[in-house]
């Protein structure tokens, strides 16, 4: 499977208009996006297109979960035959991971296959969905039922489009931030995290170009390892998510999905500590992070969570291949642990406050 490779992949400040010069030797584009980023940001990329005499159309689709369907996909599929999109031409993905995701599995289906590039315009996007290949809609039986594996032949990651990101929003972003720098090759990100706090809280994008930019080369490595979730590598992405899920399908507890992950992480260094993976101090570490960055570090209301209904829920977590499986960090790197005992799982709830 090919691309992107590191240097497919640009982050910068002010880097929107280098979709010109990456898609100057294509015929015709499709720019998807929703309108609220294409107000702020289509009118960039299609001057660049201009610029390289790129014929392009600008298709714009609904906002949120339930728009990323495959009634959208049918519609942008449909859209970009009457524009009169051929194999050889190109999408463009203008948006968060809602956009990235429908635009891209639009692109992998569409006359069998047309190359996407990945411009992505949310902090989630840029350090995780935009640079992984995976792309997919949802159904009314779950999400992201229904995709496939279709990597972007660049991606262009301009950290100046977070400033306008609402504020929830970003720092939702950086629960998955906390993710990395919590990875054994985090020790960048962990630094940018620990010694520029303000200037990250603050969306300095000098400062998240170097973020993002860490980030996205930690998760290039894990995919370009495992390209396909097939040996167990990729996985280890999934730190702090076990738990998240559970949450977010609980559902009714406000959390927004990187909120969601910086509660999982807790959870998972309280779990690993419990089974005595890592020291205390390494425990601490998991919730002391992203507290730093304003992030929750237990369920709201999680009191009047019902343990074993999470426990319910984790188990049938898609990822799960039966019983309950954590990513959980150790003397030896990350590694999935199957059914860890319940005194170590009572452990992990108290530290997220969760049921009594
Ligand atoms: N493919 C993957 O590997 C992968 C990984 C993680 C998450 N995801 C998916 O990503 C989706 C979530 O993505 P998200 O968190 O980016 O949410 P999102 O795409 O819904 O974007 C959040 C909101 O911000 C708006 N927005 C986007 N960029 C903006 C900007 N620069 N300024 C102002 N507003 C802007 C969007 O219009 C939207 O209203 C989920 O569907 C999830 O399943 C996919």
């Amino acid at each position: 499977m090919t691309g992107p490779r590191r240097g497919d992949v640009v982050v910068g400040s002010g880097v929107l208009d280098q979709v010109g010069e990456l898609l100057a030797d294509r015929r015709r584009v499709a720019v998807v996006s929703q309108p609220v980023v294409a107000d702020a940001y289509a009118a960039t990329v299609c001057s660049a297109l201009d610029a390289v005499r790129v014929q392009h159309e600008l298709v714009l689709m609904g906002d949120g979960e339930q728009a990323k369907s495959l009634a959208t996909v049918e519609d942008l599929c449909r859209r970009f035959a009457r524009g009169g999109l051929l194999r050889n031409d190109a999408v463009v993905a203008l948006g968060g991971g809602v956009v990235g995701d429908t635009a891209g599995f639009a692109a992998a289906v569409y006359h069998r296959g047309v190359d996407v590039v990945q411009v992505p315009t949310t902090l989630l996007a840029q350090v995780d969905s935009a640079v992984g290949g995976k792309t997919g809609v949802n159904l009314p039986e779950g999400k992201n039922l229904v995709g496939s594996f279709h990597r972007p032949v660049a991606v262009v990651a301009d950290t100046r489009t977070l400033t306008t990101l609402p504020e929830r929003e970003y720092r939702s972003g950086l629960g998955e931030v906390v993710k990395y720098a919590l990875m054994p090759a985090g020790t960048a990100v962990a630094a940018l995290l620990d010694e520029k706090t303000d200037a990250v809280l603050g969306r300095d994008p000098s400062v998240l170009s170097s973020l993002v930019r860490a980030c996205v080369d930690i998760k290039l490595a894990i995919v370009d390892a495992d390209p396909e979730e097939r040996t167990g590598v990729r996985a280890t992405l999934n730190l702090g998510h076990t738990f998240a899920h559970a949450l977010e399908t609980a559902g009714g507890y406000d959390l927004y999905h990187g909120e969601a992950v910086a509660v999982g992480l807790v959870f998972a260094g309280a779990l690993a500590e419990a089974l005595e993976r890592i020291p205390a101090v390494d425990a601490a570490r998991y919730r002391a992070l992203p507290a730093s960055l304003r992030l929750p570090v237990t369920v709201p209301n999680g009191d009047v969570l019902d343990r074993e209904a999470l426990l319910a829920l984790i188990r049938r977590d898609k990822k799960a291949k039966g019983g309950i499986t954590f990513v959980l960090p150790g003397a030896r790197g990350l590694e999935t642990v199957d059914d860890p005992p319940l005194a170590a799982l009572h452990h992990a709830f108290d530290a997220v406050g969760v049921g009594g």
